[in-house]
């Protein structure tokens, strides 16, 4: 049986990320989407949230798992005995820092084999730190967020920028 995960921040999960998703839990017997910590990035969205973000977007796919890990990847890695990490990649601009990623883990632990997806057309340009942007401005993310959580997260996104006022 061959495991993936696909860690990453998510926050929150885009079209983008969905569709890496779907793509690899067709590649792998059991694929684990990863909350994980990015130490260089501030966050809007609790690990909890965005946990339940994927979860809820991720229902109808059998051979998915969705988990949280504050600590190095190569631990969850090598706790949960997997086989490949994935990782999207949108442009080339992705390419050096996920490079550089990858070979970290692999020489954190030899095993750790990473595998990139090329995003679709939209997934390309998106991010979720232009669709918190767009959120904020109270633009329209319908496109670019499954429908199932628009809604959380625009009051996500406007519950930060109401607590950075206060
Ligand atoms: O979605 P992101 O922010 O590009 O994902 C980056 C992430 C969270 C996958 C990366 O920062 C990570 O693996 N964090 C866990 C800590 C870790 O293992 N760091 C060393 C990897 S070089």
């Amino acid at each position: 049986m061959r495991t993936a995960i696909y860690p990453g921040s998510f926050d929150p999960v885009t079209c983008g990320h969905l569709d890496i998703i779907k793509r690899a839990a067709r590649l792998f017997d059991k694929l684990i989407v990863l909350v994980s910590v990015n130490p260089t990035k501030a966050s809007c969205f609790t690990p909890e949230e965005r946990v339940d973000f994927i979860k809820r977007v991720t229902v109808n796919i059998p051979n998915i798992e969705v988990d949280s890990y504050d600590g190095l990847l190569i631990d969850y890695f090598n706790l949960k005995k997997a086989d490949v990490i994935v990782k999207g990649l949108r442009a080339m601009s992705d390419f050096e820092y996920e490079f550089q990623m990858a070979l970290v883990n692999k020489d954190l632990c030899y095993k750790a084999e990473t595998v990139f997806l090329c995003a679709d057309v939209v997934g390309t340009f998106l991010s979720s730190s232009m669709v918190k942007q767009i959120a904020l401005f109270d633009g329209d993310i319908s496109s670019y967020v499954p429908l199932e959580i628009e809604r959380d997260i625009m009051k996500g996104v406007k519950r930060l920028k109401k607590s950075e006022k206060d």
